[in-house]
C-alpha cells in the first residue's frame, strides 16, 4: 500500500471515530462489552464492525454515513446475553424482538431520527417483515450479516492458522 493510501485510510478511520465519539462515551453503549455476541466477539465489538462498514459503504455510495455509523453502533443495544436470555426469561424470540429493545434503549440515551430508527428497527430484515424505508437500512441488512458471518468464522479460522 502506498503512503498516500495509508494516509487516506488513517484519515477515514479518524473521521469514522469522530462520527460516533459521543455514542462511544455512553455508559449503556460501553456496557455492551460485557456481553458476548458471536463466538469470541462482544456485542460492543460487533457493533463497532457494523458501524465501520456502514460508514465506509454509505460514504462510498453518497448516502448518510453519519446516521449509518450511529445506528450501526446502536443496532444491537439490547443489553443482555442472548445465549442465556431465553432460559432466564422464557422469551424465545430474540431474533425477532431485539431490534425493538435496542431502539427503546437507544431512545433512552440519544436523540434518534427517523432514518436511524429505521436502520435499528429493520436491521434483521427480512425477519422483520416491513420493508426498509431508507437505502442506509439495506446497507445494514448486508453489513450485519456479513460481520456476523466473519465473527463466527474467525474462531474456526484461527484454529487452523
Ligand atoms: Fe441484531
Ligand atoms: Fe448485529
Amino acid at each position: 500500500m502506498t503512503a498516500s493510501a495509508l494516509k487516506k485510510r488513517r484519515r477515514e478511520k479518524e473521521e469514522f471515530k469522530a462520527s460516533i465519539r459521543e455514542v462511544l462515551k455512553n455508559k449503556s453503549v460501553q456496557s455492551m462489552r460485557k456481553f458476548n455476541h458471536h463466538s469470541d466477539t462482544t456485542c460492543h465489538r460487533h457493533c463497532m464492525h457494523v458501524a465501520y462498514y456502514n460508514y465506509k459503504i454509505c460514504k462510498f455510495l453518497g448516502l448518510d454515513e453519519k446516521a449509518a455509523a450511529k445506528a450501526g453502533m446502536l443496532h444491537d443495544l439490547f443489553l443482555y446475553d442472548w445465549h442465556t436470555h431465553s432460559k432466564e426469561t422464557g422469551e424465545k424470540w430474540h431474533g425477532f424482538t431485539h431490534p425493538r429493545v435496542a431502539l427503546m434503549n437507544a431512545k433512552k440515551n440519544f436523540d434518534i431520527n427517523d432514518k436511524e430508527k429505521d436502520i435499528i428497527l429493520k436491521h434483521m430484515w427480512p425477519l422483520t417483515v416491513a420493508l426498509p424505508k431508507y437505502k442506509e437500512t439495506y446497507v445494514i441488512v448486508f453489513t450485519d450479516k456479513f460481520c456476523g458471518f466473519c465473527e463466527v468464522m474467525d474462531k474456526y479460522v484461527r484454529k487452523f492458522v
